[in-house]
């Protein structure tokens, strides 16, 4: 169906997984060659197909579509789950995948009675887990290198990312408990959903389509 195209404006995170999401966007017809070639531009355009991209960094992007600077972006689910941001969750890409886990050295949970030590990026993320159980628990609010803290004792566990599981086995470390499973999501401001209500759910119906036949579930 045929209707007049809106100038659209994308946040992607910067990064390997948000150029798998450009070329997602490229395959359903909003391409912008510009945007893969090496340069430090941040924003890149095509009036023609009426998509802006630029690239934030992947845990600033549900801040630029929360507060409509960007109409859509693309933001892991840890990012949702961690943030909280007032946006519409269109859809699952089904890239970036990921597990949020609890992780320590082994036996590290059985220490009775103590207060449980929890070094993360993700203090809200690990302060809901555990509000449902009856742990007392601290947590260490970190900004990177997680996998350090049990090493050398500022915490009992940490509550991360595991990806390959590369990094914590080669620290002598292991998942403990699993708390979800993580994915790129589609996101869109709320009033932008609004007033394009058709070229975003043109984009979500082409993305959901793709995705379904091309990205392994
Ligand atoms: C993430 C995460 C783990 C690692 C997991 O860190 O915090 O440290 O990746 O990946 P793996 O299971 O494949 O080893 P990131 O690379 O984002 O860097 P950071 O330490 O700065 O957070």
């Amino acid at each position: 169906m045929k209707f007049l195209k809106q100038m659209i404006s994308v946040a992607l995170p910067k990064g390997r997984l948000g150029e798998s999401v450009y070329k997602l966007f490229a395959e359903i017809g909003y391409d912008c060659p510009e945007i893969l070639e090496n340069s430090r531009k941040l924003i890149f355009e095509n009036k023609e197909n009426c998509v802006r991209y630029f690239w934030a960094k992947p845990s600033d992007v549900a801040i630029y579509v929360e507060r409509g600077a960007a109409d859509i972006g693309v933001a892991g689910l840890d990012i949702l789950l961690e943030q909280e941001p007032d946006v519409f969750e269109l859809l699952d890409l089904g890239l970036g995948k990921c597990r949020m886990a609890v992780a320590g050295k082994k036996g590290a949970l059985s220490s009775t009675g103590k207060t449980l030590r929890v070094a993360t990026k993700f203090p809200n993320i690990a302060r809901n887990y555990y509000s449902e159980q009856s742990r007392e628990i601290e947590i260490i609010k970190l900004n990177g290198s997680i996998e350090l803290a049990p090493i050398v004792r500022l915490s009992e566990v940490i509550v991360d990312i595991v990806e390959t599981g590369k990094t914590l086995k080669e620290n002598d470390l292991e998942v403990l408990e699993e708390i979800c499973d993580v994915s790129a999501r589609l996101i869109a401001n709320k009033a932008s959903f609004r007033f394009k209500t058709r070229q975003i759910e043109d984009i979500c119906d082409k993305m959901r389509h793709y995705v379904s036949a091309n990205v392994k579930g």
